[in-house]
């Protein structure tokens, strides 16, 4: 098969349904020439499409809590059985309790919190040491995960995930120091636009979040196809020597202060209320 990433092999976290991040670079990247093992937790097994992700991209399907390293043992087993060495890996993981049932930030519950950053940030520490403990990726090779904004500026209703995103991007950049200088390996975290997906619609305020978004970002918000087209660009040889950065795929958004639709929606708001 021709394409960006003929010949190349991976394991992609994180496709629930046909609006996941990670579904859409599965239907991309196999268009492109990769092969590659689906994976997701086992509870999304139940209600998650994947089967069909499988069948249409011609992969595997290997279940795997990602925070559990004994989970994860046996899917990279798999994935070396099947393909020897890995050329990428996506990450495209995401939960927390605190958000998903309505606990404030100032009150979080602590249990729920450290579920939260396990699931969302640690998992992608153990995903990244069970690859290196099996020395598993080729020279070269891509690891992704997918973030938002929200590691650096204030988003209220984005709760712990907030923090959640932050360690994310933080392991990316330390883990990612060790990948380039030993195996020459490229880490990277997406930094995407707000996306209606089940993770994206589960916080508070989304679709505030998703409106600004686009009318402050210049080109508009990026939506899962644009995030999964730089996900395959991301695993090319295109982008062999980015690594340990954490790139805005927002249609502007993070360098814009404010837009002209922004200041006029405002002061429509505001001359309504005053009439
Ligand atoms: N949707 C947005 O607005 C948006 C914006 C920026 C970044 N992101 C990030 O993109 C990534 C993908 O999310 P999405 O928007 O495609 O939503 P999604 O709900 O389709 O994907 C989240 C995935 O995480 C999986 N997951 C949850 N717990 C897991 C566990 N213990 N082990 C393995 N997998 C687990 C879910 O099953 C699901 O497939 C997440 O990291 C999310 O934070 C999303």
């Amino acid at each position: 098969m021709s394409g960006i990433l003929s010949g190349k092999k991976g394991i992609i976290f994180g496709a629930l349904d046909e609006n996941s991040i990670a579904w859409k670079t599965a239907v991309k990247s196999h268009e492109e020439g990769a092969e590659f093992i689906l994976t997701n937790a086992p509870v999304a097994m139940r209600y998650g499409e994947i089967q069909k992700l499988a069948e249409q991209t011609n992969s595997e399907v290997v279940p795997a809590d990602a925070t559990s390293l004994e989970d994860l043992d046996n899917l990279f087993n798999v994935a070396i059985e099947k393909f020897g060495k890995l050329d990428f890996i996506l990450h495209s993981i995401g939960m927390s309790i605190n958000v998903r049932k309505g606990q404030h930030y100032t009150d979080m519950n602590y249990d729920w919190t450290q579920k939260g950053w396990d699931i969302s940030a640690v998992s992608f520490h153990k995903v990244m040491k069970t690859a290196w403990d099996k020395d598993c990726m080729n020279p070269w090779g891509s690891i992704l995960a997918l973030s938002y904004i929200a590691a650096q500026r204030v988003y209220p209703g984005y709760n712990d995930m907030a923090d959640n995103k932050a360690y994310l991007e933080s392991i990316a950049r330390n883990f990612g120091y060790y990948w380039g200088k030993e195996k020459k390996v490229r880490v990277n975290t997406i930094s995407q636009s707000p996306t209606p997906t089940t993770a994206g619609k589960g916080v508070k305020g989304f679709g505030g979040f998703l409106e600004i978004a686009d009318d402050v970002s210049p080109l508009g918000n990026a939506t899962a196809e644009d995030c999964a087209s730089l996900c395959v660009m991301m695993f090319s040889d295109y982008t062999k020597r980015m690594t340990l950065q954490n790139i805005y795929n927002d249609g502007g958004y993070s360098n814009t202060g404010v837009s002209d639709e922004l200041v006029n929606s405002y002061f429509a708001g505001k001359k309504s209320e005053e009439e």
